[in-house]
């Protein structure tokens, strides 16, 4: 038997951190289903295959393979790439990679096959609505596109990444806008979703609703 837990949302919203915390506190498995886009891209660069390039990319496809271990590390044809993917040349062609449909199709079967038969928390943007329609618990994880921006901000100045509060802004505004009009799997929220805004929360006040929600479920 399996327990799912679906977190989407926004860039910024917080979900990465949070269903890292809740997979800690409740045992569970962490899966950014981010990551897997990330990995297509990554292999992608190290190809030199442009997005327009189909037939190498299903090419590609056919010959990939990504791992995700319960620490967090991220394996892509046996290499660790955790760091990697999170690189600038990687943030760029992330998003455009994934209106793809022969790279979702590929990594809808991959985050399914990762998570069977285990008690997960899944984040991206569609996994309450398509990856996982069924999930036990689906939260919508939002916050305001300036406090996400503010965010973003931090993590980078963290990272000695140098960039500005317009240009993460401008950034966070496009990235919403693409990954919510695309026509396969847009960001958007489950109708059976709970919508959660983390505008005004902290991060622990989050992980406290929403293991406060999967309990009351799990307890049924
Ligand atoms: O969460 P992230 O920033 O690592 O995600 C990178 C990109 O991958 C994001 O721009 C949209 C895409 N993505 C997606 O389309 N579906 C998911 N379930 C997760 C990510």
């Amino acid at each position: 038997m399996s327990f799912v837990v679906a977190v989407d949302g926004p860039a910024g919203s917080g979900k990465g951190t949070v269903a890292k915390l809740i997979s800690e506190k409740l045992g569970f498995v962490n899966i950014d289903t981010g990551a897997t886009f990330r990995c297509i891209a990554l292999a992608m660069i190290q190809r030199n295959i442009k997005k327009e390039e189909e037939d190498k990319i299903r090419e590609l496809l056919n010959h990939i393979e990504i791992n995700m271990k319960p620490d967090g590390t991220i394996l892509l044809n046996g290499e660790i790439v955790t760091d990697r993917i999170r690189e600038n040349d990687v943030n760029t062609l992330v998003s455009p990679i994934s209106v793809i449909k022969i790279v979702r199709d590929k990594l809808l079967d991959v985050q399914r096959k990762i998570a069977e038969g285990k008690n997960v928390v899944m984040e991206g943007r569609d996994i309450g609505t398509v990856v996982f329609p069924d999930a036990d618990v689906k939260i919508y994880l939002d916050a305001s596109p300036e406090e996400r921006a503010k965010r973003r901000l931090k993590q980078n100045q963290e990272k000695g990444i140098e960039s500005s509060y317009e240009e993460v802004l401008q950034n966070i505004i496009d990235r919403d806008k693409r990954d919510s009009s695309r026509e396969i799997a847009p960001l958007k929220q489950a109708d059976d979703a709970i919508y959660l805004d983390s505008t005004k929360l902290s991060i622990e006040e989050v992980v406290e609703k929403i293991t406060d929600i999967i309990k009351v479920k799990w307890n049924a």
